[in-house]
């Protein structure tokens, strides 16, 4: 990557970059959601299309020359509806996921409706919802859970859709490995009269590949991130389906007219230009073979893991994402050290949780960047090898039941991985693999 401008008038943010491109280089990214964009949407994203007004929608403009802003939007629109057959309507100028959730609420909803989603605590998103979301002032959340094994509790979804009569039902979840059910959720939500959102903002690469059931038959709307497993730009697309089209002709314009002018100003037209570059390559044979062996990695991570005996979510994965249990309340402690070693993911709550959200005792992780870097069922293997090796290590701290417990058991921990010899000799182990498999060259 060339920023030889900013290297010249601003060697200080310029170093930042390269700071954060050489650690994203030397370390296995395994937070979920994370993913790599190509040089070609980062081009996109730093084109003089920044520089453009274009207050309203392609040919529908306040501003003057935005002829080719249209065409950059038309574009992506366009080949939104090649990605996901059955979309009859695509908006792109969503600024990120949580702004698009709301637009969705806000023009299927009127203050003081009810919508139907799952509890942030297991699994769901904030803004689907949590009391701490704005959604929560204007609409009631009521919310469902997972059961003891995992899997989400479907009759607790229709006993609470038939109670409360729900405006709206999301599925989409931000832990779940295995394949969301959308059927199942259509069926309630028809039986209810609610509208069915699905979030696929984890899963819209595996469905655009086919790696996935795909929503479009299912939901009346669709919300999908386009940074996560799209690759594309930090940004959000809100599609509709035949069926919403055919429950009501409005809608589509009801949508557009909450996300502009409803929550959103200006359209970021790099960013619609830069989705546009995304969708393009997500309509290539290697973006869906990508997925398929995303898939399989995370499935051969899955076996490797419980054979060194972690026990995972819902029993397997069905898709790119793993939950283990690392011991009660000790998820904390096996997400800082597998930090040290080089290994970034996420510490998480797991079905039945015996602890709170800030002492959770799983571990989420996906497997995306490290099948864009090219790694495969072999690397998959050495991954879980030194997981095993870091819960290992660790093994001598547990969760401890007083606050004063827990805050000197944590004292202890990090003292004693900071200099701990093991752990800097798998972190070197995991830079070798890395640099093995770059991310930009
Ligand atoms: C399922 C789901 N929906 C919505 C969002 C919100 O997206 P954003 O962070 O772009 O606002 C996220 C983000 O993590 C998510 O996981």
């Amino acid at each position: 990557m060339n920023f030889d401008n900013l290297k010249q008038t601003d060697p200080l943010c310029y170093d930042f970059i390269v700071r954060e491109t050489k650690r994203q280089e030397e370390c296995l990214e395994m937070i979920p959601s994370e993913c790599i964009a190509s040089l070609s949407v980062i081009e996109a994203l730093w084109s003089p299309f920044t520089n453009k007004y274009s207050e309203g929608y392609a040919k529908k403009r306040y501003y003057a020359w935005n002829e080719i802003v249209d065409e950059v939007e038309l574009l992506a629109i366009e080949r939104a509806k090649k990605a996901y057959p059955w979309i009859v309507h695509a908006n792109v100028q969503p600024y990120s996921g949580s702004p698009a959730n709301f637009a969705v609420f806000n023009a299927l909803m009127e203050p003081g409706d009810t919508m139907l989603g799952l509890a942030l605590s297991q699994w769901g998103h904030l803004t689907h919802w949590h009391k701490v979301s704005t959604s929560a002032k204007y609409f009631n959340a009521v919310q469902f859970g997972l059961k003891p094994d995992g899997y989400i509790d479907l009759e607790e979804v229709e006993t609470l859709a038939v109670e409360h009569k729900p405006k709206v039902i999301v599925v989409g979840f931000t832990a779940y490995a295995r394949e969301f059910p959308f059927a199942e959720f259509a069926r309630i939500a028809e039986k209810v009269g609610a509208y069915l959102l699905a979030d696929i903002s984890h899963i819209s690469g595996l469905v655009v590949s086919g790696a996935h059931t795909s929503p479009a038959p299912y939901a009346d709307v669709i919300m999908t991130t386009t940074h996560k497993t799209l690759k594309g730009p930090r940004g959000a697309m809100i599609m509709t389906t035949e069926k919403w089209i055919k429950k009501d002709p409005d809608l589509a314009k009801k949508l557009d007219k909450s996300v502009f002018p409803g929550i959103q100003g200006w359209p970021h037209n790099h960013q619609t230009l830069a989705i546009a570059v995304a969708l393009g390559e997500a309509l290539t044979p290697e973006f869906k073979e990508l997925w398929h062996q995303t898939v399989k990695n995370a499935k051969m991570l899955a076996h490797e893991l419980q054979s060194h005996g972690f026990e995972l979510a819902a029993g397997w994965t069905d898709t790119h994402l793993l939950l283990a249990s690392v011991g009660k309340g000790r998820g904390w402690f096996m997400s800082e050290a597998l930090d040290h070693a080089g290994m970034a993911l996420n510490k998480n709550t797991v079905p039945n949780e015996p602890c709170s959200p800030f002492n959770p005792s799983g571990i989420r992780m996906w497997t995306p960047i490290m099948t864009m870097r090219g790694m495969k069922e072999s690397e998959m293997k050495i991954v879980a090898g030194w997981m095993k090796e870091v819960f290992d290590e660790i093994s001598e701290f547990t969760y401890k039941e007083t606050k004063e417990e827990r805050r000197e058991e944590l004292k202890k921990f990090r003292k004693f991985i900071k200099d701990n010899q093991n752990i800097k000799r798998i972190r070197e182990e995991v830079k070798q693999l890395c640099l093995k498999f770059p991310i930009y060259s």
